[in-house]
């Protein structure tokens, strides 16, 4: 069979968000997707190998285990990752399908053009009866234009990318994947859980201080979409364990006194101590998901977890078909 390779791009939405009034707010923020430039998808990845960072090593070690499981259960012919990263954890999952099928199609779907190449790099070496397929997207915005397909499809939110949106957000995603799913379509979701709040705080302050460096880059992702002028070095990186939130929540705090020239030409006085939110990042508990998953028509068939109970993959099928 001939390999697929193809990106399909320039549907990514215009940006809808305001980021005038965003800035304005007593309570500042950033959009999280602007952390993820060439740059910062390069710093993510170092995140990831980082010796803090309990959460990549422990989902991948998770899926390792019951990938044959994951295939079986969910007899997939496609396996189409949401927000893929370099896809790294992947394939043990694609080579498992690759038993039980002739051919198999990878879709990656992500908003950056450098993860998607990270993406490609890594597939393109496992195996020439696998297809690919790398789509460029937001997926806040975009899963509409996902075309659907007659094979059974798998597809795979990973690494607790659904603990970055609130529970709005996380519910109108979920049942946005949950609307597209078909009967024989199945969905593996990668959750981090509530655990020891040092164990948390360290993944998100590691000694290196490379989730700093990826923090501050979102200012000059803004910098260069908006016509800003944030210099990083005028704050510092603070992320935060809110325990009643069962969340992280990361910061830029201003560390000098300073003015940002708004699109509309107004000044921004920023002062000591300021804080701009750039990302949470939740953590969830058994009662959390339930109800998530609840709200969201989705039922969970299986749920795969680590010794130690720090991370969780669930299997899920969409309501409608019970
Ligand atoms: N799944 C990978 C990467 C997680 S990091 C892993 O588990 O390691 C989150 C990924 O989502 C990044 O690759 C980022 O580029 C992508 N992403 C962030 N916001 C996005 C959006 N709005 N639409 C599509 N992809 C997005
Ligand atoms: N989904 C990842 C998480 O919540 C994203 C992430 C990892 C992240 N490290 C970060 C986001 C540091 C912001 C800052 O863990």
């Amino acid at each position: 069979m001939r390999k697929i390779e193809s990106i399909s791009s320039g549907r990514v939405s215009k940006n809808k968000e305001n980021i005038i009034s965003l800035l304005k707010n007593k309570n500042k923020s950033l959009p999280t997707k602007y952390l993820y430039d060439d740059l910062g998808s390069k710093l993510f990845e170092e995140i990831c190998d980082t010796e803090e960072y309990y959460l990549t090593r422990t989902e991948k070690e998770i899926i390792d285990q019951y990938s044959m499981d994951i295939i079986d259960t969910s007899c997939a012919q496609e396996i189409f990752e949401l927000g893929s990263g370099s896809s790294k954890k992947t394939k043990r999952l694609i080579l498992n399908a690759l038993e039980n099928n002739d051919n198999v199609t990878y879709f990656s779907f992500d908003i950056s053009a450098k993860a998607l190449k990270m993406s490609y790099n890594q597939l393109r070496k496992i195996s020439n009866k696998l297809h690919i397929r790398l789509i460029k997207g937001d997926f806040n915005n975009d899963l509409n234009i996902l075309s659907s397909s007659k094979k059974n499809r798998l597809y795979m939110f990973l690494g607790s990318t659904i603990g970055n949106f609130d529970d709005i957000q996380a519910k109108k995603f979920l049942s946005d994947i949950s609307n597209i799913m078909k009967e024989n379509d199945s969905f593996l979701l990668g959750v981090d859980r509530v655990k020891d709040e040092k164990i948390i705080k360290m993944a998100y302050n590691d000694k290196k201080g490379i989730t700093g460096k990826f923090n501050k880059n979102i200012l000059n992702v803004v910098n260069k979409e908006y016509k800003l002028n944030f210099n990083e070095n005028n704050f510092a990186h603070n992320a935060k364990y809110n325990v009643q939130k069962s969340q992280i929540e990361m910061y830029l705090e201003a560390i000098t006194q300073q003015s940002i020239i708004l699109p509309n030409k107004e000044s921004l006085d920023i002062n000591i101590g300021d804080k701009i939110l750039t990302e949470i990042s939740r953590k969830f508990s058994e009662k959390t998901l339930k109800m998530l998953f609840n709200k969201s028509a989705l039922v969970p068939i299986k749920c795969y977890t680590d010794k130690k109970n720090y991370f969780s993959l669930y299997l899920l099928k969409a309501k409608k078909y019970f």
